[in-house]
């Protein structure tokens, strides 16, 4: 059957829909947040000017950004039967279940998920981001049978994170670099995870079930997973003289190699380069470190050629272990910082909606005959 566009499997390179918010050139491997530069804001601002500047889709005012600090910081907690669901959670879920399966529950709780209007769906989306990370922080506790760590109103959100999850105060440094890790992962153009999130919010569904569907795309390997599989692979590889080989064993299976490639990227990830240089920083050039660069330098000689190099997922594993952070927080760490883009991109495209419907290429017949069960 004939369509009226060419098809393109999973979209690629098809435009689903016009933003300011970000822009990716693949090419150069490039950046830009509301036509900035990723690299400056990764020097200058902070996660929550970021979040506040895709949400307004300009930079804020200082006023706005001390209102917009101040409500955060007061919007963390959780509703009390919330915080029971968390406790009551298998504490061997995986946290991407646990996040997933409390942002859908939230809406029970939260009037203005009953108003469909774009200010209730700005007060839902501060609400999210204020509330993702206690909600990790809150399992992480939990599961390792330690007392849950209310949020401190006077800690940024970064640094409170970090507060919740260890039960100290991070120092300004640590503090500084998660902020940062946070900033890079804000957003990212039309994502898997995004496009979800857009989906759902295209059929004027609920902000909750918008943001749920983007956490349920996050967590696959091939996007937001990664990251979690990357350290994995290191402690698998175990000793950099071993990363040739095991790099060029799993090329060989034609299996993917976590932390590379990428459907925009065809030059290194600027995230990655950032990146990078604080897991140096954090790591000392650990054994871990220097086994990142072997493979690194593998996979560019071997497959840089096709446009394949480091994406944002190669080395934020290393800054989160760095931070003493678990593995399999790395996920619900990017979707701390995604659910600023993937409400914002909802916000944007709500002003101008229309319900997300494509095609498929039909490959079957029409017209056959229903044969009786005691024919076939
Ligand atoms: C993120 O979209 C975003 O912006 C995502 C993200 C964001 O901020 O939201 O940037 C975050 O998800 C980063 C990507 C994290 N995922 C991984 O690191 C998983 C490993 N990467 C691959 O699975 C893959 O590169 C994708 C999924 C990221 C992109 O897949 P594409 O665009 O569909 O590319 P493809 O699968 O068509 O591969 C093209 C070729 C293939 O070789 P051939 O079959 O043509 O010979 O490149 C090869 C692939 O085998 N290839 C890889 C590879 N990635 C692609 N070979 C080895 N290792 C890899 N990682």
């Amino acid at each position: 059957m004939s369509e009226k566009y060419p098809f393109s499997k999973g979209l690629a390179g098809v435009p689903a829909a016009e933003t300011v918010l970000s822009y990716i050139d693949g090419e150069r491997g490039k950046l830009y947040y509301l036509g900035i530069p990723i690299e400056e804001w990764a020097e200058s601002s902070t996660f929550e000017e970021v979040a506040l500047a895709l949400l307004l889709r300009r930079l804020p005012k200082r006023e706005e950004l001390k209102m917009f600090n101040a409500a955060l910081r007061s919007a963390r907690e959780l509703p009390p039967e919330v915080v029971d669901f968390i406790l009551d959670m298998p504490l061997d879920s995986h946290p991407m279940t646990v996040l997933r399966s409390v942002v859908s529950l939230l809406e029970a709780y939260d009037y203005d998920a009953k108003l469909d209007d774009l200010e209730a769906k700005f007060r839902i989306s501060l609400r999210l981001i204020a509330r993702f990370p206690t909600v990790v922080a809150y399992f992480d506790r939990a599961r390792k049978g330690l007392e849950l760590v209310p949020p401190d109103p006077t800690l940024g959100h970064a640094a409170n994170f970090l507060y919740m999850l260890k039960g100290e105060r991070p120092t300004d440094y640590e503090a500084r670099v998660m902020d940062v890790a946070l900033i890079l992962h804000a957003d990212h153009g039309m994502n898997a995870s995004t496009f979800a999130s857009m989906v759902v919010a295209s059929t004027l569904s609920d902000m909750y079930s918008a943001i749920t569907a983007g956490i349920g795309a996050l967590k696959g390997p091939l996007h937001g997973g990664a990251n979690e599989r990357v350290l994995r692979m290191f402690r698998e590889i175990d000793s950099p003289e071993k990363a040739e080989e095991y790099v060029l064993a799993k090329l060989a299976r034609k299996e993917r190699v976590m932390g590379f490639g990428h459907r925009v990227y065809k030059a290194y990830d600027p995230r990655a380069r950032i990146l990078k240089r604080y897991a140096e920083e954090l790591t000392k050039r650990s054994e871990y470190y220097q086994i990142a660069l072997k493979v690194e330098e593998v996979m560019i000689r071997e497959k840089g050629q096709k446009g394949i190099f480091p994406n944002v997922d190669f080395y934020s594993g290393l800054v989160y272990n760095g931070l003493g952070i678990d593995t399999d927080l790395f996920t619900p760490i990017f979707a701390i910082a995604r659910v600023a883009g993937w409400t914002a991109h909802v916000l944007e495209y709500l002003e101008d909606n229309r319900i997300f419907r494509p095609r498929a290429v039909y490959k079957g017949e029409i017209d056959k005959r229903y044969t009786p069960i005691d024919e076939r």
